[in-house]
């Protein structure tokens, strides 16, 4: 029995020592991942628990993989995973050179040491050893200085990603002899110079990515040897001259960027041999000529962006085009005439021709469609009325028209687009009433009609609209009184409806409003006084971060399948510091505004308008207030515009007024107060006192206006 035991346990350990070694990783490797971690995480160990010293064999250890040697039957590392490692661990400020004993591990094959934000130079020599890799990810650091030239020596790299890096200096002509390369991306980084035309012996290149970096010069025609180049984005950059007609050559693209540089010349035309492109995008260049109609006989073209160029017609050829284009973007070129009708017989999903010259009227036919949910046709010379069949594009979930001289009322059908979230009308010659556009089933967010002709009174249909955030109605020929029901709109952030007709009192409850930032009810003929209430609006009295830093760019696209790239945030027009203004409100806390100016507004200016904490500016200019001026305005701690003038307001002005710390313009100009404002913590560089129709004894300024 006890003999049985000992051979048993004999050839055991003759099994296990034979064995031992072929399940171990070579001592060095250990080692250096060792080394590597100490580096990387000094001494938290709970990070990376399977490496440590009492584990031996480190082919076990988490992101670690390993391979048998060709040779024998040891284990050796081929590839390690190292992702994303110091934003778990918190660190921000780990050095390049912690990844030298990494590079002793010469059997690596794959290497992934992205978004680590490492700091420093990528240590080149010690990568020359690494002879046997094929992948190299190491995006997402911050690698400064020039690429380091012994990566051109590891022949065999098939993917190579740096992209987002700060990699700096020229791209060295050795990079053609990494003749096995399929991948290659180099996008943000701050490489300068031109693209070497050693480019073009990659003959393996399948992607190609150079955007974002200030890259000058021409585009190589060399690049028109990478025959199987499916994905080439060059954009933003400064590349210049003519897009090479080589780029014909390019058979296997399905994407094409070559936006946001300064590309000048025709689009070749060659451009229709690339049968295979999806999404071609030209944007913001200097391109001039004709669209090549040829573009849209491109069977698998989905998307075309042209946008901003100075592109001048289309090329119309006797074929009627056939396309399955899905994406168009044509604005803020030169486009003349009218808009073309063989357009209304592509599928489109998105329509952009905004900020051209065309004119004509809209063709109903364009309306006719069951794809269309993007259509900005703004700041072009549109003329007519607005075709019944609009009912028609029951898709339809934005819609920009603004800036055309269209007029008329607007149809009933209209009603029918109850998936409309965002409508702009306005700069236009619109009349009639607003019932079709604010009917019950409607799903609109932001309404901007502002400056047309829009007649009638505000529809009580209004109160179905319950997600409507913004309401711009300003600059029209509204009558009668504000209906209280807009109180009920709960989710309102934004209403203007200045410089209408509307009369009677300020409804008392729309300080139920929550939201709200903006209210501009200013230049109508509103009476009465100004409700106590107002004080109660929450979102411009207490603190709402939420709220202020709401981007509305952020949650808009997502109603749209295909993302427009190029968004613009809503805009509003505003009194703000005296000026008549276009702001843009893409984040929201920037403009938080109670406009009552030029109205019949008289009695007292309630003291609660003082905890209106968040507000930004104040203008009650232009009325026929009287009393003084609430002691409680000191608490108005964000106000950087105070407008009083033009009142009956009397007493003493309070010396505490001049202290508020954001306030930059006042003017209490024309009224009759009494007393000076005292020098607040404002710089005082740019005085410029109206001394007005007020009665004092010393010489005040009623009026100021800071610039910084
Ligand atoms: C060391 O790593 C091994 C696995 O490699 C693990 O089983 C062990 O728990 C680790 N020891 C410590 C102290 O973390
Ligand atoms: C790096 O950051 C960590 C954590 O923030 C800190 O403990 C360490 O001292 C820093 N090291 C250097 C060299 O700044
Ligand atoms: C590179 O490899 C050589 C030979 O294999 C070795 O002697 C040298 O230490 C390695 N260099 C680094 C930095 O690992
Ligand atoms: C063309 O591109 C595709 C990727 O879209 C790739 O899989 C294919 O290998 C390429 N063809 C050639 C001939 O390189
Ligand atoms: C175009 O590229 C330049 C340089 O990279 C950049 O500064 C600019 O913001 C870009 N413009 C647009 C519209 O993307
Ligand atoms: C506002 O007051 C009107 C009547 O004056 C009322 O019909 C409406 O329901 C009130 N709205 C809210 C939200 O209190
Ligand atoms: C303004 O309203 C008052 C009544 O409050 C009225 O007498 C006056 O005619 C109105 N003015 C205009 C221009 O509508
Ligand atoms: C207040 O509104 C009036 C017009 O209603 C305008 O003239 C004035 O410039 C505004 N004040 C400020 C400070 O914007
Ligand atoms: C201003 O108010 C006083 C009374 O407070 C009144 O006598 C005077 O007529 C008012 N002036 C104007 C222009 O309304």
């Amino acid at each position: 029995m006890a003999r049985i035991s000992i051979t048993l346990l004999m050839s055991l350990f003759l099994i296990s020592s034979l064995y031992a070694p072929s399940l171990c990783c070579p001592q060095y490797q250990r080692a250096a991942l060792l080394q590597f971690k100490s580096l990387l995480v000094g001494t938290k160990q709970d990070f990376l628990q399977s490496w440590n010293t009492t584990s031996s064999d480190c082919c076990q250890w988490e992101l670690v993989t390993c391979h048998s040697a060709a040779t024998n039957s040891e284990q050796v590392i081929t590839a390690l995973e190292l992702s994303s490692l110091t934003p778990y661990l918190g660190l921000d400020n780990v050095t390049s050179r912690a990844l030298v004993p990494l590079f002793q591990i010469q059997t690596l094959v794959s290497l992934d040491i992205s978004f680590n934000y490492i700091i420093g130079e990528f240590p080149g020599a010690e990568l020359a050893n690494l002879t046997n890799l094929v992948h190299l990810h190491m995006q997402g650091n911050r690698f400064s200085g020039y690429i380091p030239s012994q990566l051109f020596s590891l022949r065999n790299l098939e993917q190579l990603y740096m992209h987002n890096n700060l990699f700096e200096g020229p791209l060295d002509g050795n990079l053609g002899k990494l003749t096995r390369l399929k991948e290659f991306l180099l996008d943000g980084n701050l490489v300068s110079g031109e693209i070497p035309e050693e480019i073009g012996n990659l003959a393996n290149l399948q992607k190609l990515s150079l955007a974002g970096n200030k890259l000058s010069g021409k585009i190589p025609a060399s690049l028109s040897s990478l025959k199987g180049l499916a994905y080439l984005d060059l954009s933003h950059n400064h590349f210049s001259n003519e897009i090479p007609p080589q780029i014909g050559n390019l058979l296997n693209i399905s994407y094409l960027s070559l936006s946001n540089n300064t590309l000048s010349g025709q689009i070749p035309q060659q451009i229709q041999n690339l049968e295979q492109l999806e999404r071609l995008e030209l944007g913001n260049n200097l391109l001039s000529g004709e669209i090549p109609m040829e573009l849209f006989h491109l069977k698998n073209l989905k998307r075309l962006e042209l946008w901003r160029n100075k592109l001048g017609e289309w090329n119309i050829m006797s074929r009627i085009p056939k396309s399955n284009l899905i994406y168009l973007d044509v604005s803020e070129n030169e486009l003349s005439g009218s808009i073309p009708l063989w357009l209304a017989k592509f599928d489109l999903l998105h329509l952009s021709l905004s900020s051209n010259k065309l004119e004509g009227s809209l063709p109903p036919s364009l309306f006719q469609s069951q794809t269309l949910e993007f259509l900005d046709l703004s700041n072009n010379r549109l003329s007519g009325t607005l075709p019944e069949s609009i009912g028609e594009a029951t898709d339809l979930k934005s819609l920009s028209l603004s800036g055309n001289v269209l007029s008329g009322p607007i149809p009933r059908s209209f009603s029918k687009l109850s998936r409309l979230v965002w409508l702009d009308l306005s700069r236009n010659r619109f009349s009639g009433d607003l019932s079709s556009v604010f009917s019950p089933t409607s799903s609109l967010i932001i309404v901007q009609l502002g400056h047309n002709e829009f007649s009638g009174v505000l529809p009580q249909s209004l109160e179905n609209l319950h997600q409507l955030a913004m309401l711009h109605l300003h600059d029209n020929k509204i009558t009668g009184e504000i209906p209280s029901v807009l109180s009920q709109i709960s989710g309102l952030i934004t209403l203007s409806l200045r410089n209408n007709y509307l009369q009677g009192q300020i409804p008392y409850n729309l300080s139920s409003l929550q939201y709200l930032l903006v209210l501009d009810l200013s230049s109508n003929n509103l009476s009465g006084t100004i409700p106590a209430s107002l004080g109660k609006l929450s979102a411009m009295a207490r603190r709402n971060d939420a709220l202020e830093s709401y981007d509305v760019m952020l949650h808009l696209p997502s109603i749209f399948r295909i993302t427009p790239q190029r968004l613009q945030p809503p805009s509003l027009e505003l009194f703000w510091k005296n000026n008549r203004q276009e702001l843009p409100l893409g984040n929201l806390g920037d403009y938080i505004v109670l406009d009552l100016s030029s109205n019949q507004l008289d009695g007292q200016i309630p003291s609660t308008l003082g905890d209106l904490q968040n507000l930004k500016s104040l203008n009650l200019s232009h009325n026929r207030l009287t009393g003084k001026v609430p002691e409680s305005f000191r608490g108005m701690k964000n106000l950087e515009s105070l407008d009083l003038s033009h009142n009956n307001l009397s007493g003493v002005i309070a010396p505490s007024l001049g202290k508020l710390p954001r306030l930059s313009y006042w003017d209490l100009s024309k009224n009759r107060l009494v007393g000076c404002i005292p020098n607040g913590p404002q710089r005082d560089t740019l005085d410029n006192p109206r001394l007005s129709a007020n009665k004092g004894g010393c010489r005040m300024q009623v009026q100021r206006q800071i610039q910084s």
